[in-house]
């Protein structure tokens, strides 16, 4: 019987020495210590150890019991921390880790326009103004002369809010809150967006950009309004751009003009981007500003005279930088914004 003991204590202890895992360990125990285990049946059957041993042998087998148990929970021990250790090395977070490097972004292609054209403008002697996007029927048409039943006021044309408040359809009403504010003389630029119900395609959105100018003081004739624009477009564009004026009609202006430049691409001479006619896209509406809207404003018509104009800022961004689709400007697609 002492053999026997001896034999499942070395045994017992080598195995737990080779034990990988708290598994394994549950079922060594089991197997030397469990109900059916091999100590525990050597300990069962003490009722045949003769009576004068049965102490020594008992003490023995209790004394074998508590080394296993011992090895065993010092095992169990070494596991558990090893497996905290695991879980912890799973779970560290490396605050040495750099962060990805921050992604600057940069001014929007049409912004850029209109802070160029600002710039531009001001180098003119001109000054920089802002008029509201939502604005009143009286300073968005009547003040400007528009006839009642002018097509641009149909509700199908403009977005109104209330029956005396819409989006504005132009910067031009800016022309009207400069006029009723500031004394001649005058001369201001103001960019912001537009608003019209417009069918969607490469050269229309219904949300665009437009930049209005407006210069009175006495003696300002059509030749100040071309000179002004041949300059701003030369300086935009390049030295070697023509404009083209148009006969227009605006209520606003009289005489009135559209304004065409040469071809970015062919410079004149007619390519496929122009359908071969040698200039761009309609970029700019100007004229000499009405008597009436001088009046309207109570400026002295007999005293004074103006020319203003009014250009599509979203164009004029898609001649500078070769776009041939509106609804990219608006589209916020970044492949299509890095490049410039
Ligand atoms: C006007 O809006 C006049 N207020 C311009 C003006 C101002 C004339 C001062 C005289 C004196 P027009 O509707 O033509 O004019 O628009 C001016 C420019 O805005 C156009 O030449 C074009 O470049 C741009 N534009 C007009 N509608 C759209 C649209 N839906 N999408 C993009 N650009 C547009």
């Amino acid at each position: 019987m002492k053999e026997k003991l001896i034999q499942i204590k070395e045994e017992a202890l080598l195995d737990i020495e080779n034990m990988k895992d708290l598994e394994e360990l549950e079922k060594l125990r089991i197997k030397f210590l469990g109900k059916k285990g091999e100590l525990t049946k050597v300990l069962r059957d003490m009722g045949k150890v003769p009576k004068e041993s049965r102490p020594v042998i008992g003490k023995m087998a209790n004394e074998i019991r508590e080394d296993i148990e011992k090895e065993i929970s010092s095992s169990k021990e070494k596991f558990k921390e090893q497996r905290k250790m695991a879980r912890l090395e799973k779970e560290r977070i490396d605050i040495s880790i750099s962060q990805e490097k921050l992604k600057y972004g940069h001014i929007h292609p049409l912004m850029k326009t209109i802070k160029e054209l600002e710039d531009l403008f001001m180098s003119m002697g001109f000054s920089v103004v802002y008029g509201p996007e939502v604005e009143t029927v009286a300073n968005n048409f009547d003040a400007l002369n528009s006839p009642e039943d002018h097509p641009s006021r149909d509700m199908t044309d403009t977005f109104y809010i209330t029956e005396d408040i819409l989006l504005r359809t132009h910067t031009s009403p800016v022309q009207i809150r400069v006029m009723k504010e500031m004394e001649p003389p005058i001369k201001i630029v103001s960019a912001g967006r537009t608003f019209r119900f417009d069918d969607v395609d490469d050269t229309h959105s219904p949300m665009f950009h437009q930049l209005e100018g407006l210069v009175i003081d006495e003696n300002i004739t059509m030749a100040n309004l071309k000179q002004t624009i041949d300059i701003f477009i030369k300086e935009l564009f390049g030295k070697d751009m023509k404009t083209r004026f148009r006969p227009h009609y605006f209520p606003f202006t009289e005489p009135s003009a559209e304004v065409d430049v040469s071809c970015f691409d062919c410079k004149g001479k007619g390519c496929p981007t122009c359908d071969g006619t040698g200039w761009s896209l309609e970029l700019l509406g100007c004229g000499l500003v009405h008597p009436k809207v001088l009046e309207n404003c109570g400026i002295d018509s007999e005293r004074y005279s103006g020319f203003a104009f009014g250009m599509g800022v979203d164009r004029i961004a898609m001649v500078k930088y070769g776009i041939d689709d509106i609804r990219l400007l608006f589209e916020n697609d970044m492949r299509f914004l890095k490049q410039f």
